[in-house]
């Protein structure tokens, strides 16, 4: 294997949260990383620390939000946000809401969608968010899996939401209806369920490669996590105007786009709406944002806009972080000459909770490297059997358990659980990676067939299922196909019924029947007709893995006859 060595990125100079890294990998403990912070007496509640602690504090008054979505402004303090989270946890308790419930959350980039998350996991119950652009089936079947009792909504994304087909759930509450709700304070009320550190927090769905989403359950001393990455690694200080790009629905968006930001008591900016570089631009400019996390797939689109950026004061920029997908090196050259800062790379997943392998500000970055263990983090590369390879080896990215935000189960399946755990003492990932003599891990690929989509997760099972709903569809295998913005795109082959012929009107058909069921990021792409589909001879199963060798020798081909 050749490893192309870039040239490596200096820190720029500043005063960061971490400035010694070797020597607090030395020292660190989950433990001390919080614990003075938010535990009282072994309990802790994650909203209250979250939010009303800065109220507690004496930081009522500080701008806790801005809301921009087309012309729209608001803006909302630490005490506004805490107290319309007690009106909606009121609101909740009066529904029936108790500890350990689930309780989904289906909104826009709203601050209603935040506060509404807050609200459900400060009286104790389990919040699920769900990303705005599921469809009926994917809202259906994450409901159903954990049995939610209560939605939030609003009018619009509520006519997503198939009642009837949802047992389990009672209520579903309209926005605009909670707020007009008269639930009065009653005088010595605690709205706040002080709980132990294992209690469910967060459940957020993750696809796999086989079967339906997985519900990652998260609990409260997933906090810890959040609060100690949020101040080391996004270096969130009290004058900071912190801006994620994802939606909570995502555990980016919620992670860190609520909960790390906020609990180290950032100014978080909320973005209504879809992604236009001017506007992206704009907004940093509006509001003078000073740390930015987005994905690789967003900085490659504001790349390929060329002189967008031209006509805007960016100069605010301090900080910006990625995740999701790799990072090309070429990207982080594009931030470093145009914006004159870099960008920080940061590796995790639903499951983990938390940052896991991270770039933090004061240290040396290498491009093409997702950067180093977080303090308190030791990580693996393994073989099959489970055993350590030299550094520079490429294995199964593991990483050694436990640590504060890892999950705490998978929603009503151990096995798919028990299925990350599978050698002593590690978390497998199923990511393969190497690490260098510098401790710096570089991703390779996937070790199984799950589609990285724009830094979305998705399962070829789940695209499968759908596809052969349709009628005109016999049979279906999913992958992704590499694509120079989206990293990979989903694309289908698919076989046809008896009676149906291959047309663009019937693939765009197939195309947005996926989507109409699904979401649209799960949409395939690319769909082609095959006469038969490659299958194992035993079982019959498809071979995901010669249709992306086929697309992989088709890419050689074209990339040879046109000299690239
Ligand atoms: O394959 C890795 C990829 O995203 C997967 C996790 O997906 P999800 O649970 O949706 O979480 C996304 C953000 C927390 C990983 O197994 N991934 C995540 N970060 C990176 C990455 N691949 C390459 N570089 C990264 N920095």
């Amino acid at each position: 294997m050749t490893i192309v060595k870039e040239k490596i990125l200096a820190p720029l100079p500043g005063n960061y949260n971490l400035e010694n890294y070797d020597e607090i990998r030395r020292t660190f403990t989950w433990e001390d990383a919080s614990s003075e912070l938010f535990w009282k007496a072994g309990k802790v509640n994650a909203a209250y620390a979250t939010v009303d602690r800065h109220v507690d504090e004496g930081y009522g008054d500080k701008i806790a939000l801005h809301y921009a979505n087309g012309d729209e402004r608001r803006s909302l303090t630490f005490r506004e946000v805490k107290e319309k989270t007690d009106h909606y946890a009121r609101v909740l308790k009066k529904h029936g809401v108790k500890k350990g419930d689930r309780v989904f959350v289906f909104l826009p980039k709203t601050p209603e969608c935040y506060i509404a998350i807050l609200s459900v996991i400060k009286i104790g119950a389990i919040a699920g968010p769900l990303f705005e652009a599921f469809m009926e089936e994917a809202v259906k079947d994450r409901i159903n899996d954990c049995s939610g009792t209560l939605l939030i909504t609003d009018r619009e994304l509520g006519k997503r939401v198939p009642r009837e087909e949802i047992p389990s759930l009672q209520t579903v509450l309209y926005d605009d209806e909670i707020e007009a709700e008269d639930v009065e304070a009653v005088p010595g009320e605690e709205l706040t369920e002080w709980v132990g550190p294992e209690d469910g927090m967060l459940i957020h769905y993750t696809s796999g490669s086989t079967g339906k989403p997985k519900g990652v359950l998260h609990a409260h001393r997933a906090v810890s996590h959040h609060y100690v990455s949020g101040k080391w690694v996004l270096d969130v200080k009290d004058d900071d105007v912190y801006w994620c790009t994802s939606h909570p629905g995502w555990v980016t968006g919620s992670v860190y786009g609520l909960f790390a930001p906020w609990l180290n008591r950032a100014t978080v900016i909320i973005q209504g709406g879809r992604f236009k570089a001017e506007d992206w631009y704009r907004l940093i400019e509006e509001f003078g944002v000073t740390i930015w996390y987005s994905a690789p797939t967003a900085f490659r689109m504001l790349l390929s806009k060329g002189d967008a950026l031209k006509q805007f004061d960016l100069s605010s920029l301090r900080h910006i972080l990625s995740v999701g997908e790799p990072l090309n090196p070429e990207v982080i050259h594009w931030a470093w000459n145009e914006l004159g800062v870099r960008i920080h790379d940061t590796w995790w997943m639903t499951e983990t909770g938390g940052h896991l392998i991270v770039n933090l500000p004061a240290e040396p970055i290498k491009p093409g490297s997702m950067g180093r263990p977080f303090p308190g983090i030791t990580v693996g590369i393994l073989d099959e059997n489970g055993q350590e390879l030299p550094r520079g080896e490429v294995g199964q990215l593991a990483i050694r358990t436990p640590w504060a935000g890892l999950m705490k189960e998978i929603w009503g399946n151990k096995d798919r659980f028990d299925a990350y755990f599978k050698y002593e003492g590690w978390y497998l990932s199923g990511d393969l990676a190497y690490q260098d003599e510098d401790d710096y891990v570089f991703f390779q690929s996937r070790d199984d067939d799950m589609i990285n989509s724009s830094g979305e997760r998705i399962g070829p099972f789940e695209v499968e299922s759908k596809l052969i709903e349709h009628p005109a569809v016999a049979e279906a295998g999913v992958i992704g196909k590499p694509d120079p913005v989206r990293g990979e795109i989903v694309k289908a082959f698919i076989t046809l019924r008896p009676g149906f012929r291959e047309s663009a009107e019937l693939l765009e058909d197939i195309r947005v029947f996926v989507k109409q069921g699904l979401a649209a990021h799960a949409a395939p792409r690319e769909i082609e007709v095959m006469e038969e589909l490659p299958k194992t001879v035993i079982s019959g199963k498809i071979l995901r893995r010669e249709l992306k060798a086929l697309e992989a020798k088709r890419a050689e081909e074209s990339s040879v006859a046109t000299g690239n």
